[in-house]
């Protein structure tokens, strides 16, 4: 079980508009935000976001809910991984073992005990380097020698692994993990590529290497890098774990998880190549520091960047390597809407030896001195010393214009343009043109990408079709009436569902001068003993009752809290709020009453229910009476009908006095 108090916490730091702004563009409408919904191929910002309510409501597919059950529908995931999602993204901490493994889906399942089997492996490294024999000799010393002191050691867990080609395989199957969940968590692969899954044509992955756990945001292992420390070898350097379900390396940054408050509190990034240097500007003080382990610097990877700090300083090595792994990772930064700037570093330096051999004042004055914009330095790497050449100035200014197309803030691209041209001493108007151009291809990929996704959603079922909301019918139909079977016909069996909206849109209204709508509605189902009964609205009911009863207040935010009613809340709501013109001119008088008439409409919505409820004995007592064989049984049974009947007169009468 996720403690309610997590739950609540993510509801506190998560709003709505944030969240769904992650996946949809949204523009303010007033009190709310308007989007294109994201459930549909829809053209006209159909999704409406209320940010004081915390829902979302689509008017065309009639989806909506809070922010779980848009990461559920959106992401495709349980309820209990919707929450995990959203908490690893505030970081908010789920303790291991509240999620329980066997509400989850299969998928969620697998994930756990790949999750699990991580961490043991990491515990199991950490281990080996400070009590083993070779962690003791050999590796150890080496990470000392290079400056590195326990508690960095301890900080990022850093640990080594086995020297024998299955030793983790071994240990792993000894402590219950199968070879399947070992496999899946990328610790060991296949030896012969044809071959199975099976221990006998398993290894480990990290043979003799001293290996960095990476961690997640919120501090779960998703995978190592591991390095040799032998020299006369031709293996790699550096050997990553595979991507794995649950190790996206476009989604990770290494480091984050030990820096991000650090980074937060300063409100600067330093993004560094390596796990070295992490790891080594750490113990020197400098904190703020994350690596994007792999090629290429991601979208997502900068959006999880944007959480903490809008600033980011990169720092690369002066070789041409570093020079070229900057500027590519420059237009994704700017993309992001971040403020980057670049130090770069001597040709055989990296932030890691600059800061053993130099210390950390000298390193943060190097930095502050280096630190330079895109524009400067796409200048200085392409222009050189010739400052002059016609030829390279036009290609230094054709990629500062089209880094400039990614800044998506008209002013920020104004101000690089002028700084370009006096820089360059080209017209603006000139450079102008050609930042369009970008834009413009630019977009075209965009809408090309966009294309391709909605034709995958299309293949994924129609979207409803366009017309009224659903379930709006939840007015009551006031139209005359006769029989209690009659009344019940016209109320379509949902009195139950009636009764919840009722309680959801009006619960802590003033109802008298004594109570206000919620006490009423349960007083009145106290009193008679009649509560909902069906399996959709029981346990909503007897929840909230004790709730209101725990709590004494219940209003609608109890219920888009709540996992079960979110999506009726958004439903009532958002309905309530934002009717579209055509609908407040077709429907005025049903706006109307809803508003103004909600005692009325309270009352009439539980008498449904009473009737509904009413009915339901009778039809049980009669069942009853045609099997009574005992005179006793018989005069019972008439008993009860008699008393049922005149019950129902007088919720007949109710509710025909309160119609008329
Ligand atoms: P470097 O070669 O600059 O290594 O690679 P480093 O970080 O300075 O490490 P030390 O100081 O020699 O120990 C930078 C980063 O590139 C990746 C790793 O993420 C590494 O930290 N890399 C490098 C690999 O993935 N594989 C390699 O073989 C080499
Ligand atoms: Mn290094």
């Amino acid at each position: 079980m996720i403690p309610p108090a997590v739950i609540d916490k993510i509801f506190d730091v998560a709003p709505i508009e944030e969240v769904v702004g992650e996946y949809v563009s949204l523009k303010r409408a007033g009190a709310n935000y308007k989007g294109l919904c994201p459930f549909h191929d829809d053209k006209n910002a159909s999704m409406s976001v209320s940010p004081t309510k915390g829902i979302y409501k689509c008017f065309s597919c009639g989806k909506g809910g809070n922010i779980f059950q848009f990461i559920m529908e959106h992401e495709g995931l349980s309820y209990p991984l919707a929450i995990k999602h959203l908490a690893d993204r505030y970081n908010i901490e789920i303790e291991e073992g509240q999620i329980d493994v066997n509400e989850l889906k299969e998928e969620a399942r697998v994930k756990e005990g790949v999750y699990a089997c991580l961490e043991f492996a990491r515990k199991h490294f950490y281990e080996r380097l400070n009590e083993s024999q070779d962690g003791k000799v050999i590796y150890k010393p080496y990470l000392t020698e290079r400056g590195i002191n326990q508690q960095t050691i301890d900080k990022f867990s850093i640990g080594l692994s086995g020297t024998q080609k299955n030793h983790l395989l071994q240990e792993g199957i000894k402590n219950g993990y199968t070879v399947q969940q070992l496999y899946d968590a990328g610790l060991v692969k296949k030896i012969n590529d044809d071959g199975g899954i099976v221990e006998g044509n398993l290894r480990d992955t990290f043979i003799e290497r001293i290996v960095f756990p990476i961690f997640n945001v919120s501090g779960r292992v998703l995978g190592f890098g591991g390095r040799i420390i032998k020299k006369d070898t031709k293996a790699p350097k550096y050997l990553n774990s595979p991507e794995t379900v649950v190790y996206e390396k476009r989604k990770e940054l290494y480091g984050l998880s030990v820096s991000k408050n650090d980074i937060r509190v300063k409100d600067e990034v330093y993004l560094v190549e390596g796990y070295m240097d992490v790891v080594s500007l750490n113990q020197s003080g400098v904190e703020n520091v994350v690596a994007a382990s792999g090629t290429a610097f991601t979208e997502e990877q900068a959006r999880l960047l944007k959480r903490f700090t809008h600033n980011i300083t990169m720092l690369f090595d002066g070789d041409t390597a570093g020079v070229n792994a900057s500027l590519k990772h420059v237009k994704t930064l700017l993309g992001a809407d971040l403020n980057v700037k670049v130090a770069l570093f001597p040709e055989d330096e990296d932030p890691d030896s600059f800061i053993q051999k130099r210390g950390t004042s000298e390193f943060e004055n190097y930095v502050a001195q280096k630190s330079q914009n895109f524009i400067q330095l796409i200048t200085e790497v392409k222009m050189g010393e010739s400052k002059n050449d016609p030829i390279k100035k036009a290609e230094t200014a054709r990629n500062i214009a089209e880094n400039i197309a990614a800044l998506p803030d008209p002013l920020k691209r104004a101000a690089f343009i002028n700084e370009t041209a006096s820089l360059l001493e080209i017209p603006e108007r000139i450079l102008v043109d050609e930042v369009n151009k970008f834009k413009l291809d630019n977009r075209k990929q965009k809408e090309r990408e966009q294309r391709r996704e909605s034709r995958m959603a299309e293949q994924q079922g129609p979207p409803a079709p366009d017309g009224p909301p659903a379930g709006f019918d939840y007015v009551p139909d006031y139209t005359d009436f006769k029989t209690p079977e009659a009344l019940l016909a016209n109320k379509k069996n949902h009195q139950e569902e009636d009764l919840l909206k009722s309680l959801i849109l009006y619960a802590d209204r003033e109802f008298d001068e004594e109570q206000n709508v919620a006490q009423f509605i349960f007083n009145e189902l106290e009193e008679d003993e009649i509560w909902p009964v069906s399996e959709e609205f029981a346990a909503i009911f007897k929840e909230a009752y004790s709730y209101w009863q725990e709590h004494k207040v219940l209003n609608e935010l109890y219920f888009i809290r709540n996992a079960s009613t979110c999506k009726l809340a958004a439903e009532v709501l958002s309905r309530r709020h934002s009717l579209s013109k055509g609908w407040e001119e077709n429907f005025e008088k049903i706006v109307k009453t809803d508003e103004d008439n909600y005692k009325h409409e309270v009352v009439q919505n539980l008498n449904y229910l009473k009737l509904n409820h009413i009915e339901m004995l009778m039809k049980e007592n009669q069942e009853k009476l045609q099997v009574a064989e005992t005179e006793e049984d018989i005069m019972i049974c008439q008993n009860v009908h008699a008393n049922l009947q005149e019950f129902r007169k007088k919720i007949t009468d109710q509710i025909g006095t309160v119609i008329l």
